[in-house]
């Protein structure tokens, strides 16, 4: 993506513009960000969606007695006369692969940072009530309309006792009626309510951001693992293949401890051997790499594969060759220096230009010259991404 070319999504703002004035920083209002907007899914398919196991779904309705929330799957939805109420699929991204694409379009911001993207249904009156979301969001009107209203108010007090996040005060700034194709950008803890006009659909382009407690524990976790894998156990979740590192295998000694009077108190010696020996373990960017490389790329419980038939052996094909290779909707690939992260897992072979590319591009075309680079491990492990159905060779 040329990230200095206008873009009709951003209202005619280039992602460098966008990013620099907006993002994280204050909401921004797109009238027809995508002209004629039809979503891949109807109300109907929505309906049909959250009716099953695999989709994250819920579902919240008000009435006299208040706020209520319940957790999908649904067999059935309210009927068409039933007002005040919205159901909700999380990550319809991992379900459709023309929302994938719609997702994709967003790939101005790194993949790290995108999570999924939500498809709310509403009937008249209805939505989530006045709230805020840690996370910035892209909410972009599909079906109907959509009463918004925002406030950047500091007072982030809730309502207790309640199934769901709704604020107390909800000071109202500013307020739009979102139309198909519309979108409202909104950067996290700005207080929002969007109430559904008539039948409605709003698509959530929703990002994710680790918190330091997150970062730290999972540092500490492939610390672990690399001291582990180090020792050559090799059952940690990040062990294989072994990053360098400390090997930690001395046993504790005490040679000249004088005898005690007081047994259960714990040795200083232990203490500082304890100290001493944590101090071996290098934070380097290699082991946060380790780390998030293969966290980010962990596939959600909803990531479903669809192994072909008769899968494409790459060695079989000389390159270059028509045709190219496009990532599944739920692969994720992620790269830093020569190290390729792939669904959980570090990848055997190093992050080459011909695979950086197409992590970055999400597809390769056999016919480039990046195409004739690919060494025969490359097409080796490539192979098996197809058998696997992460990868998909079209003609
Ligand atoms: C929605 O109701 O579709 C959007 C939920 C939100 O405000 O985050
Ligand atoms: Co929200």
């Amino acid at each position: 993506m040329n990230i200095n070319e206008p873009l009709t999504l951003l209202g005619g703002l280039t992602p460098e513009t966008f990013m620099r004035d907006y993002w994280q920083r204050k909401p921004l209002l797109i009238r027809q960000a995508i002209p004629g907007f039809k979503p891949s899914l109807s109300i109907e398919d929505i309906r049909e969606l959250v009716t099953r196991e695999e989709v994250e779904s819920r579902m919240i309705w008000r009435d006299a007695k208040g706020w209520h929330m319940a957790q999908g799957p649904f067999e059935k939805l309210p009927g068409p006369r039933k007002k005040n109420w919205t159901a909700l699929a999380q990550s319809v991204d991992l379900h459709d692969d023309a929302t994938a694409e719609l997702m994709h379009q967003f790939r101005f911001i790194a993949d790290a940072r995108l999570d999924d993207l939500m498809i709310s249904i509403a009937a008249d009156g209805g939505g989530v009530g006045p709230h805020f979301d840690s996370y910035d969001v892209f909410l972009l009107q599909g079906v109907g309309k959509r009463h918004w209203r925002i406030s950047q108010q500091t007072d982030l007090s809730l309502e207790p006792g309640l199934p769901l996040k709704i604020l107390k005060n909800f000071q109202v700034e500013e307020d739009y009626i979102l139309e198909p194709g519309d979108m409202l950008y909104l950067p996290p803890h700005v207080a929002h309510d969007g109430i559904a006009l008539g039948d409605c659909m709003t698509l959530s382009i929703g990002f994710r951001a680790p918190t330091q407690a997150t970062l730290a524990c999972g540092l500490l976790q492939a610390a672990n693992d690399q001291i582990m894998a180090n020792l050559g156990d090799c059952s940690g979740l990040y062990a294989e293949p072994a990053l360098p590192g400390p090997v930690l295998d001395e046993t504790y000694k005490d040679p000249g401890t004088p005898a005690t009077e007081t047994p259960a108190r714990l040795p200083e010696g232990l203490i500082n051997s304890a100290l001493q020996a944590v101090s071996a373990v290098k934070f380097t960017p290699e082991l946060a790499e380790r780390f998030l490389g293969q966290w980010l790329t962990e596939l959600p419980e909803a990531a479903l594969f669809d192994p072909p038939e008769d899968p494409v052996d790459l060695f079989e094909l000389s390159l270059p060759a028509p045709g190219c290779l496009v990532l599944d909707r739920c692969t994720r690939l992620l790269y830093r220096n020569d190290s390729l992260f792939i669904n959980g897992d570090v990848a055997p072979e190093p992050a080459s230009a011909a695979l950086r590319s197409l992590a970055d591009a999400r597809r390769l075309d056999l016919n480039s010259d990046l195409a004739t680079t690919l060494t025969p491990e490359e097409r080796c492990m490539l192979t098996a991404w197809v058998e696997d159905g992460w990868l998909r060779y079209s003609t």
